[in-house]
């Protein structure tokens, strides 16, 4: 067959647009030009060795075979113990479960509630593959634009003015992918106030990068208000903290109803996460965060340096993000100038394309995450080639006029 035959869901969703930009990154450098991507949301540093080293022993030990659905009892516990010690949350086994990363999760969860025109609230900018989610589960993302003036975080007059009674969900994300905003708990005790008054509504606590905030403290929402815990899906993983993106490890807890239908669409999917990353998380939940510590203060260097390249470029601007590792660029001042060649800069996907030609830095434009007029930088790269990036991109502002 000539031409490929789709389902009519597939006009529903796109390309991960960071998965776009890496692509693209990824392209030029075969045709050998030195590109640097400040577009990929994951940490440089190499596993921990003691996860490594479990994740070896697991495969020569012959742990390669199928496991329970949700995961090994083992990891099953340690989820528990981490959701105890680190949150203090108590959940029983039914009630968490391992998945192939927490995207997965994100998605079951969504495609197991989500009925056709049921809304989901989803507070700008927001993580790329939250809207597509929902879109391929037939709901309609809500999005509800947040501020600068609100440290980009949803306010609770924003959130009870965005709920209706189609609203299924409520997807908060804390410390935030891409403004890098951490939820005070006295935020997150606002939103869970209006969402006490509202019960037929869901919510998603997407707190993967849970151990990389800077200033203040992490915050939870089961944990904050415990009469909302039984409608709470609370989602984490060792992607981020453990810099584990290519293990594929998540999991969630939350009421006993909808974990049970995420195992149901995960037993009918992709069953149990790989054994030998199970094996691997274990060793990450139980072996304790110290060294995070160090990571953190190198992530916080990291991040001062961004801001401070990015203050020094007219048309740039950003402000300070407390956690995760990205800084949220407002390039609008660039708006309006023309390249050497001729173009004129119209939005922030121009701007993302000229520097990608003219620096030779990939980042992902704000459009991608609901708010144009931004570029999203991760900065979880070496300082030396973060420095050269900057002064890269630097002399392409200067050059348009
Ligand atoms: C906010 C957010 N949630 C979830 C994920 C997915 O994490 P995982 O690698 O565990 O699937 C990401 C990854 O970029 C993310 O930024």
């Amino acid at each position: 067959m000539s031409d490929a035959v789709l389902a009519p869901r597939m006009s529903r969703v796109r390309p991960s647009p960071t998965a776009v930009i890496s692509d693209k990154v990824r392209a030029l450098a075969l045709r050998g030009l030195d590109v640097i991507n400040l577009g990929e949301g994951e940490l440089d540093f190499p596993t921990p060795p003691h996860i490594c080293a479990a994740g070896i022993a697991a495969i020569e030990r012959g742990d390669t075979k199928y496991t329970a659905v949700a995961g090994t009892p083992a990891l099953k516990a340690a989820i528990i113990a981490k959701f105890e010690r680190e949150n203090g949350l108590v959940f029983q086994s039914h009630q968490v479960i391992a998945g192939t990363g927490a995207k997965q999760l994100v998605f079951n969860a969504l495609l197991a509630t989500v009925a056709p025109g049921d809304e989901v609230i989803v507070p700008a900018p927001y993580w790329v593959s939250y809207p597509d989610m929902v879109a391929l589960a037939e709901g309609e993302a809500k999005i509800v634009p947040c501020h600068e003036a609100d440290g980009w975080k949803l306010t609770a007059a924003a959130l009870e003015a965005a709920i209706t009674p189609r609203t299924r969900w409520i997807i908060l994300n804390s410390p935030n992918n891409p403004s890098g905003a951490v939820y005070t708990r006295e935020e997150v005790a606002a939103l869970c106030a209006v969402l006490l008054r509202h019960p037929h509504v869901l919510v998603m606590a997407d707190d993967i990068y849970e151990h990389l905030v800077y200033e203040g403290t992490f915050a939870t929402p089961a944990a904050v208000e415990p009469r909302l815990a039984s409608r709470v899906l609370t989602i984490n993983g060792v992607s981020k903290t453990h810099s584990m993106t290519g293990w594929r490890l998540g999991f969630a807890a939350g009421p006993d109803w909808l974990i049970a239908a995420m195992e149901t669409l995960q037993s009918q999917s992709t069953s149990n996460p790989s054994t030998i990353s199970q094996a691997a998380a274990l060793a990450a939940l139980n072996g304790g965060v110290s060294f995070l510590d160090d990571w953190r203060g190198l992530l916080c260097r990291r991040r001062d340096l961004v801001l401070e390249a990015v203050r020094g470029i007219d048309g740039l601007r950003a402000a300070k993000p407390t956690g995760a590792f990205y800084v949220w660029v407002d390039c609008s001042g660039l708006f309006g100038r023309r390249s050497p060649a001729g173009g004129t800069i119209r939005d922030d996907f121009d701007v993302a394309d000229y520097l990608l030609d003219a620096a030779q830095v990939g980042m992902v434009p704000g459009s991608a995450f609901g708010s144009p007029g931004h570029l999203r930088v991760a900065y979880a790269i070496d300082e030396k080639i973060l420095k050269t990036a900057f002064e890269q991109i630097a002399t392409a502002c200067a050059a348009l006029t």
